[in-house]
């Protein structure tokens, strides 16, 4: 079953690759060497992206002052991580946003909410890359897209078990499809799109982030904004009751109640902000 599942997914023409300003972003966003104007180039020769980006750093989620007019201004705002953030969100919802199985701004809410706690943990924890913590946030459950878009009958196979048997959607998907789960799709995609091998193996691990008994740092954050954002009610990815609190996994990153309870509060004003984000994610 995983082999014929990974090869039919390996053909699906539409998922091949991310469009070349994705790839660029990601090559040069890595690269420590790159500076703005090399990212600037790149931007400006995509007018979609330049106009996305100008409204996105204008909406209420980023909060100047004063309008922002120029690419080059937004880029020196928002930095690299940010500008390939939004690149890879729109290229994600462009291939994957149109699924008639899922509620597809719910879906979104749950995965900005994830992307946003992700970071806000991950900056509270020291954890060095933040941003990258966002897209995996983002990303992390992408495989459910993925058997929602191009596997339907088996998805709502997978969502009617999971309904009739009070299980979650991974319990559900482990059942119908051998073991496999949206976590192992999701992370086959991020290889085929040759994103960072730290963002692939967060998105496969964020349902078990424990490896040879040791916790994956980035894997549990996102894990445990995951827990946040379905115990805050915010958007909807499949689940229809809420997982048990994983003791062991807080417990690791030693937060504080009275933190986790501020990032409760402060996810939930950050997610109306990002409502243009949103919104502009839907429309392009
Ligand atoms: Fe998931
Ligand atoms: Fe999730």
């Amino acid at each position: 079953m995983k082999i014929q599942l990974l090869e039919k997914i390996k053909t699906i023409k539409n998922l091949n690759m991310l469009p070349a300003v994705v790839s660029k972003l990601l090559q040069i966003t890595s690269n420590p060497k790159s500076s703005v104007q090399d990212v600037a180039k790149i931007v400006k020769n995509d007018f979609t992206l330049s106009a996305n980006i100008l409204k996105i750093v204008n909406s209420p989620f980023y909060g100047f002052p004063r309008k922002i007019v120029t690419v080059n201004d937004a880029l020196v705002i928002l930095g690299y991580t940010d500008i390939r953030n939004i690149a890879l969100s729109l290229t994600v919802f462009d291939k994957l946003g149109y699924t008639k199985l899922i509620n597809i701004n719910e879906f979104w809410r749950h995965s900005l909410g994830v992307a946003i706690t992700s970071k806000m943990l991950a900056e509270i924890i020291k954890y060095p890359k933040p941003d990258e913590a966002f897209i995996c946030g983002q990303l992390h459950d992408i495989g459910k897209l993925i058997l929602s878009e191009y596997f339907p009958e088996m998805f709502k196979k997978i969502i009617d078990l999971a309904n009739n048997e009070k299980l979650f959607i991974i319990e559900a998907e482990e059942k119908i499809l051998d073991g496999i789960n949206h976590a192992q799709i999701g992370s086959w995609i991020c290889e085929k799109w040759k994103l960072p091998p730290l963002i692939t193996r967060t998105v496969a691990m964020h349902h078990s982030p424990m490896i040879a008994g040791k916790f994956d740092e980035l894997s549990t954050i996102v894990n445990a904004a995951d827990f946040i954002i379905k115990d805050s009610e915010i958007g909807f990815s499949g689940d229809c009751k809420l997982p048990e609190v994983d003791a062991d996994v807080f417990e690791f990153l030693n937060i504080s109640d009275e933190k986790i309870d501020l990032i409760y509060n402060d996810v939930k004003l950050k997610i109306n902000q990002a409502e243009v984000f949103l919104n502009m994610i839907k429309n392009t």
